[in-house]
């Protein structure tokens, strides 16, 4: 079962294969804020510190969107990304 692992909250969680990380973090208490949830306004931007190649693929409209933002290579937006094996993440100031 893949672990999603937040250092901005030093938590640790366990989730099924494929699932959304946007609905892990409705039913925990992370730091991981949300807005329009669709990958339009950034407020759910982190930065993947571990296992990047273990999150959904990019799609043209969130690298169009993190583009715009001027984001880091290892930034993506969370409403985004389904995690299909560990990850390590931080919230992006
Ligand atoms: S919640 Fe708006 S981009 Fe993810």
């Amino acid at each position: 079962m893949p672990k999603v692992h937040i250092t901005t909250d030093n938590l640790t969680l366990d989730v099924e294969k494929g699932y959304p990380l946007i609905d892990m973090c409705d039913e925990y208490d992370t730091s991981i804020l949300f807005g329009c949830r669709d990958g339009a306004c950034g407020a759910c931007m982190v930065r993947v510190l571990e296992g990047a190649e273990n999150l959904s693929k990019m799609d043209e409209n969130e690298r169009d969107f993190l583009e715009t933002m001027a984001a880091q290579e290892n930034e993506r937006l969370a409403c985004q990304c389904r995690v299909f094996d560990d990850v390590t993440l931080e919230v992006s100031e």
